[in-house]
């Protein structure tokens, strides 16, 4: 049987994990979160004290790895871990890895209803022939007061000027990668998430639903 997927792109801290939570828990869908693969591999390189710049001993690292888990844990979520993941994520074995597991999880998986992956790569890399393609994008600014204010509220140091001189780091990195930039995936529905209201639930509802409830779902 055919696995159905819907994919959300979009640069960090565009609240694609958050719409994406909203997505799977509406139509039912298991919610992938593909940056967690990025982020837990970034843990171990951490905790093992490898340098992030070390391709070779990153590479002997990923081929002892079988399987990667996908459960979220907030320690991964810290500077410190995002700014490794995003290193990490420019090296093309780190990427096939990567994909290799998020194919592996859909394939292995009992839930017939489908999947909603989200990250920077899902529509137009990994599953491109996915049903349904968002791209969520939001203004940089705007992105580093919700990051500064998401570390502030887990009790992390942030100072504003300097989340924002990262993010914007990050978005260069993303976006001018030779493996796999974050790009808008062709045949995407390009979605402002600038302010509360720029994507009503109710549009996003009738954009899935179109797809779930009609024809166009196989
Ligand atoms: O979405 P996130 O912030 O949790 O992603 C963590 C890092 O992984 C970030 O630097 C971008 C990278 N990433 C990626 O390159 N491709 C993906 N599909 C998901 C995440």
């Amino acid at each position: 049987m055919k696995i159905n997927i819907i994919t959300i792109d979009g640069p960090a801290g565009s609240g694609k994990g958050k719409i994406a939570k909203y997505v799977a828990k509406k139509w039912k869908l298991k919610h992938l979160d593909s940056g967690i693969f990025y982020r837990r591999i970034a843990y171990i390189i951490s905790k093992k004290k490898i340098n992030p710049i070390d391709k070779i001993t990153i590479k002997i690292l990923i081929n002892d790895i079988d399987q990667i888990s996908s459960q979220k844990n907030k320690i991964l979520r810290s500077e410190k871990i995002s700014n490794i993941a995003s290193i990490i994520a420019e090296y093309k074995f780190v990427r096939d890895f990567v994909n290799t597991q998020q194919k592996l999880t859909v394939k292995k998986s009992k839930n017939k209803n489908g999947f909603v992956i989200d990250g920077r790569d899902i529509g137009s890399v990994v599953f491109k022939n996915a049903n349904i393609k968002l791209y969520i994008d939001v203004d940089v600014n705007i992105r580093a007061k919700r990051r500064h204010k998401q570390l502030i509220d887990m009790g992390e140091k942030s100072i504003y000027p300097k989340i924002l001189k990262d993010i914007k780091l990050r978005d260069k990195k993303d976006k001018s990668r030779k493996n796999s930039p974050l790009v808008i995936p062709r045949g995407a529905y390009i979605v402002d998430n600038s302010s509360k209201f720029s994507i009503t639930q109710n549009q996003l509802n009738i954009i899935i639903g179109k797809y779930i409830n009609g024809k166009y779902w196989n």
